[in-house]
């Protein structure tokens, strides 16, 4: 089987890229680059291609024949909240007409099995303790709204081409599952305290007046291997003919508050961690924990690792 991989060179595409190695599956990756590291990707194919360009859609086209892929796994995005709100009708440029160009290329190629990264922003500031994947979506900024945008497109692209297609929201994707696979992008909790600690500067805590236990935000950390196993698991679910469910919420059912990742940090380093207070964020939701029941029953896939596995493996890579 030869799966095409967009956005391979990145941080969570990497990680499938070697999972798919491992069991001996042909891997094309196609990425721009934008944000992706050559190195990564080891020695399989790279085809570079900005999946927003006016002519993506034939060049992906002709890399779908030239390749004989037999499914698709799309992660080439932009991934950043803030620059969304700064630039949106780029964003909207970069994550729809990217994955439109991608369902195109499908069709005309009828390559008819897609895995997409959506994300737990589509869900925008839920007001229940865990997120169900049909509670309704109400994102709450261009980037939560091109990942839910990409997923009606599928839904539609599903309905009128029998595409088989499994969207996957990621809760918050953390750590490494290889040494030289680390999250380079200092955005996410976990590598921003390290950064600031590498800094010699004390990490800040944005709220510590939630309505939380110790008054800091809950999220849902999942390892980033975890994470890829989910992709190999929804690829082989897609194999078995048409899905009767199709989205599917990545986390690990247990929440974390930011005070916890921050002791853990602390152990995990040996160094005495004491943040300072700062004032809430805008969009920040006191608790995002996802219900994981869904995956688990469909696609037999729990998360091994908890938060101590993915903090210790974020600072072994960072090295
Ligand atoms: N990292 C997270 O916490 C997280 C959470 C939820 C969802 N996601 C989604 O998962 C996917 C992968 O995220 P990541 O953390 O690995 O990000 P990343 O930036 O490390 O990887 C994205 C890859 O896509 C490539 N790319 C971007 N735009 C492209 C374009 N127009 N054409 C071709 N290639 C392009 C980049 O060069 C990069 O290699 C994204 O779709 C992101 O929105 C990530």
């Amino acid at each position: 089987m030869t799966v095409l991989v967009t956005g391979g060179a990145g941080y969570i595409g990497s990680h499938v890229v070697r999972l798919l190695e491992e069991r001996g599956d042909g891997v094309v990756v196609v990425d721009d680059l934008s944000n992706g590291v050559l190195a990564r990707i080891g020695a399989h194919p790279l085809e570079r291609i900005d999946l927003s360009a006016a002519d993506a859609e034939d060049a992906l086209t002709d890399v779908l024949l030239r390749h004989d892929v037999d499914s698709v796994i799309h992660f080439a995005a932009k991934k950043q909240v803030g620059e969304s709100v700064e630039h949106p009708v780029w964003y909207y440029r970069q994550n729809v007409s990217g994955l439109a160009n991608l369902l195109a290329a499908m069709q005309r190629t009828e390559v008819g099995a897609l895995v997409f990264s959506s994300s737990a922003a589509v869900y925008g500031m839920p007001d229940v303790p865990m997120v169900h994947e049909d509670i309704e979506c109400r994102p709450i900024n261009p980037y939560g709204q091109t990942k839910l945008i990409g997923e009606w497109m599928i839904d539609n692209a599903i309905r009128a081409t029998g595409l088989r297609a499994a969207k996957l929201r990621y809760f918050n994707v953390a750590g490494a599952g290889w040494d030289d696979l680390a999250d380079t992008a200092v955005m996410n909790l976990i590598p921003i305290v390290l950064d600031r600690l590498a800094a010699g500067k004390a990490p800040i805590v944005f709220g510590d007046d939630y309505p939380t236990p110790d008054g800091t935000c809950i999220r849902d950390y999942v390892h980033v291997k975890d994470l890829a196993e989910a992709h190999i698991a929804a690829l082989d679910y897609l194999a078995m003919g048409e899905p009767a469910e199709t989205v599917f919420n990545v986390g690990t059912g247990q929440g974390a508050s930011v005070n916890e990742v921050i002791v853990a940090i602390a152990e995990s380093t040996g160094q005495a961690v004491v943040p300072e207070m700062g004032d809430r964020r805008a969009g920040d939701p006191p608790q995002l924990v996802a219900d994981v029941s869904r995956i688990a029953a469909e696609l037999s896939w729990k998360a091994e690792y908890g938060l101590d596995e993915i903090v210790r493996s974020a600072v072994r890579a960072r090295g």
